[in-house]
């Protein structure tokens, strides 16, 4: 009659070079299914892609929150606060620019990051103001925009 192989973990773990090597992968594993977890929750529906076209800025309000969706010319989508750190105007009534979303009051330019930028006669990069536009974490799903609205 011939031998099976024995099935056992201690058996089976003998095929494993380093079995702390195994273990390290296994909380590698469930840190990467967290994380996922993580990404997946607390995300808000904030709008359709379809209406998000290339190169387009869109108000929506979530919970009560004023918000711009927009879209850049590398086909991206951003949600940000729709306030303009400079004096407060709605920033979806600008336009956006490449990357660069635009406020229609004063012509305040956005990057991607929500920095303000402006060009380079102005300000060298290094004396650039770090002023922001509120952003947050967006992710685009199935044919829908979300975002991680956080306080
Ligand atoms: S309010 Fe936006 S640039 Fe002034």
């Amino acid at each position: 009659m011939p031998m099976v192989p024995s099935r056992s973990p201690k058996a089976h773990n003998a095929g494993s070079p380093d079995p702390a090597a195994r273990s390290t992968r296994i909380d590698s594993a469930l840190y990467v299914m967290h994380a996922m977890t993580d990404l997946t929750s607390h995300l808000t529906y904030v709008c359709d892609s379809r209406d998000l076209p290339s190169e387009s800025a869109k108000a929506v309000v979530v919970d009560a929150r004023e918000l711009v969706a927009w879209r850049d010319s590398a086909g991206d989508a951003h949600v940000w606060d729709d306030r303009c750190p400079h004096q407060g105007s709605d920033l979806a009534s600008g336009g956006v620019e490449g990357c660069v979303l635009v406020c229609p009051s004063h012509g305040w330019r956005f990057d991607i990051n929500g920095q303000f930028v402006v060009p380079l006669r102005v300000f060298s990069e290094s004396r650039r103001p770090p002023v922001f536009a509120r952003t947050y974490e967006t992710v685009e799903q199935d044919g829908r925009v979300f975002a991680r609205l956080t306080d």
